[in-house]
Formats: C-alpha cells, sequence, structure tokens
C-alpha cells in the first residue's frame, strides 16, 4: 500500500512583531482582555518593504522545508497553495510560489478554505500520491491577514486574533504509513458567519467596480465570532473523534495534537475533552495569532523542529473555520 508521508517542514513569518499592548494604542482593548479571551500575546504583521510580498515569504518556508527534506524544488511534481489571503484576486498564489522556486512547468493549485484550508489540501495531496500520480508535492499554507482586518474600535473583536506567517510540508510517497486518513467536512449554510464580501460576485457591477470606495466594509473580515467559538469547539472534537474511530484508534494514542490555532482558549477545551497532558498538545498562539490556512503549518514545523514530534508518533491535526469548513488528518510520523 502506498502511503503519504511527511518529509520536511518549513515556516516563515513576518519581522514585525506586534503585541497586545501596541494593537491596545490604535484599538480599544487590552493585553489582559485578549490574554484572557484568546491567549494571545503577538502576532506578526506583513511588511512589503520587508517580506516583498506572500509568495516571497512562501519561498523562504519552501526553501527550508526543501532543505530539510532533503529535496531540491527539482524533485518536486506539484504545488498546492492554501490561502484566502492570496497576493492577487486572481491567479491564485500557487503559481506564483512556483515563479518564485524557477520550477518547471508543474501544476499549480490553489485551495481557499481558510483555516481548514491546510488539512484539504493535505488531503488532496494524500490522494494524488496514494493513486500513483504524484510522488513529492508541496502543501503550503499561508496568510497575509494583517493588511485586511478592520484595525478600527468597530473591528477589534476580530481584529485582535489574525496574524501573518506562511507554512510548507513536503509529502513524498512511502511504503511506510504516513497519513492513516483524512476527514473533510462543511457546512455552507454558516457562509456569511465569517467572510469577506468584496470584490466577490454576488455584487453588483456598480458594487464591484466603484469609483470610490465610500463604505469600505465588505472588504473586511467580519466574523461572528461567539457563533464560531460555539460551532468550532463541536466540530473540532467530533472530527478528531472521527479520525480516530476510522482507525480503531482512541484520543491516548495520540502523542502529538496540533489544533488550528483559533483560541488557545478552544485548543484548551478541546485537550481537556480528549483528556490529553500539555506535552501532548502543541500550541504556538501566542506568538503568532491565528494565521488561518498558515497555523498548522507553522506550527507543524515548529514542533517538529524542535524534537516533540518524533518517528512512529501518531500525529492529529484538526482544524475549523470559515465556511464552515472543517477537518481532521491522523498521521502515523
Ligand atoms: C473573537 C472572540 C475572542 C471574542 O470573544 P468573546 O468572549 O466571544 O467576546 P464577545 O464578542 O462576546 O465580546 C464580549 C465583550 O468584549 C468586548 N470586546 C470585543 N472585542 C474586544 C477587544 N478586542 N478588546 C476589548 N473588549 C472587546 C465586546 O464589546 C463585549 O463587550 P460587552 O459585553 O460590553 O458588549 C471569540 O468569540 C472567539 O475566539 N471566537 C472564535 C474565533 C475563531 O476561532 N475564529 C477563527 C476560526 S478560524
Amino acid at each position: 500500500m502506498q502511503y503519504s508521508k511527511i518529509i520536511g517542514l518549513g515556516h516563515a513569518v513576518p519581522q514585525t512583531i506586534v503585541t497586545n499592548d501596541d494593537l491596545s494604542k490604535i484599538l480599544d482593548t487590552s493585553d489582559e482582555w485578549i490574554t484572557e479571551r484568546t491567549g494571545i500575546k503577538e502576532r506578526r504583521f506583513f511588511d512589503p518593504e520587508i517580506e516583498g510580498s506572500l509568495a516571497k515569504m512562501a519561498k523562504k518556508a519552501a526553501d527550508m522545508a526543501l532543505e530539510r527534506a532533503g529535496k531540491t524544488k527539482d524533485d518536486i511534481d506539484f504545488v498546492i497553495f492554501a490561502s484566502i489571503t492570496p497576493d492577487y484576486f486572481f491567479p491564485g498564489s500557487s503559481v506564483l510560489l512556483q515563479r518564485e522556486l524557477e520550477m518547471d512547468t508543474i501544476g499549480c493549485l490553489d485551495i481557499r478554505n481558510a483555516c481548514s484550508g491546510f488539512i484539504y489540501s493535505l488531503s488532496v495531496a494524500d490522494q494524488f500520491i496514494k493513486t500513483g500520480m504524484y510522488k513529492n508535492i508541496m502543501v503550503v499554507g499561508g496568510e497575509i491577514q494583517s493588511t485586511a482586518i478592520d484595525l478600527t474600535d468597530r473591528g477589534r473583536s476580530t481584529a485582535v486574533i489574525f496574524g501573518d506567517g506562511v507554512g510548507v510540508a513536503i509529502l513524498s510517497a512511502s511504503e511506510e504509513q504516513g497519513i492513516l486518513s483524512t476527514h473533510l467536512h462543511a457546512e455552507g449554510k454558516y457562509a456569511e458567519e465569517l467572510y469577506v464580501k468584496d470584490p466577490g460576485s454576488s455584487r453588483t457591477k456598480e458594487e464591484r467596480q466603484p469609483e470610490q470606495i465610500l463604505d469600505t466594509s465588505g472588504f473586511k473580515v467580519y466574523m461572528n465570532g461567539n457563533m464560531v467559538f460555539k460551532h468550532a469547539v463541536v466540530r473540532f472534537q467530533e472530527v478528531i473523534e472521527e479520525a480516530l474511530n476510522q482507525n480503531n484508534l482512541s484520543a491516548s494514542d495520540i502523542d502529538m495534537l496540533i489544533p488550528h490555532q483559533a483560541n488557545l482558549r478552544i485548543s484548551k477545551f478541546i485537550q481537556s475533552k480528549l483528556g490529553l497532558p500539555d506535552e501532548n498538545v502543541f500550541n504556538n498562539i501566542q506568538k503568532y495569532g491565528n494565521t488561518t490556512a498558515a497555523s498548522i503549518p507553522i506550527a507543524l514545523s515548529e514542533a517538529w523542529g524542535e524534537g516533540k514530534i518524533k518517528e512512529g508518533d501518531l500525529v492529529c491535526l484538526a482544524a475549523f473555520g470559515s465556511g464552515f469548513t472543517w477537518g481532521s488528518a491522523l498521521i502515523r510520523w
């Protein structure tokens, strides 16, 4: 049986650190409120003068992942890029990363499933490898959220949670066990509970091409935080249990749980529901905030780099976000 294995990971985050105290200077908020409600202490904000673009940041993370995997860009057969904040409205960032890496004319695919984007991408890559179509796939999750959030008091509950960054995984065909299964779900009836409306095609021509953008709120992230929270805690647990049941495993078999870094309170809640000790759960939201599709690959790259994931470990990834969409992946490392 053919498996796909993660053989290398890399990540890149912007240089500029924005602390809760920095945000308190421009918004009616406080370090105390943000820490208590989300666990976040600081996040990174993209600066075009320093980082250039999302694709350039992704190149940095990709170079790190390739080096750690012992591969070169010429070994890669396909690129999948999960992002809801690509460099352009179209084309997506996968082709821009392919250009940055000076790759051959390999196929490039963009996935826009927000916080679940990396797990959806991993699942697609896994199917391509299992069918024998590709041997090595670069899977990317990357976001620049900081320029889309509403940094005024009106947007404060959403603005404080998001950050920027990129994570990359190199997936390779293997005879040994790797990704055991992936589980993907969605519930489109909640699409408008966490979304960016503009420049969507649901708008009229005048609204999509306004001479002057009088009401720019449609371009900013809207999130019904309370509702997202309530659904997230249920779906995270459900989709993790689905993965465990499918593989005849139980929560106590998990060596490392990496939940999408949406909110530390959500992670802690899932941890306690599954009865996992602190050392079996990895969180880094304190440093980076919620980086949407980038959060799992950044966390995975850090945990693996710090030696917290070892050969043979059972690793569980789970995410929930806009759509709503959610998913999980169970991996034998
Ligand atoms: C966003 C989130 C942190 C807000 O926390 P919350 O406990 O739900 O807070 P609420 O929105 O109910 O607001 C509570 C109070 O804090 C205030 N508040 C909101 N944002 C604030 C901020 N940044 N600073 C200070 N006060 C704030 C509100 O105005 C409200 O005040 P009121 O009680 O006087 O009306 C929380 O809902 C959340 O994390 N949701 C999930 C988000 C998520 O996971 N998103 C990503 C999915 S991928």
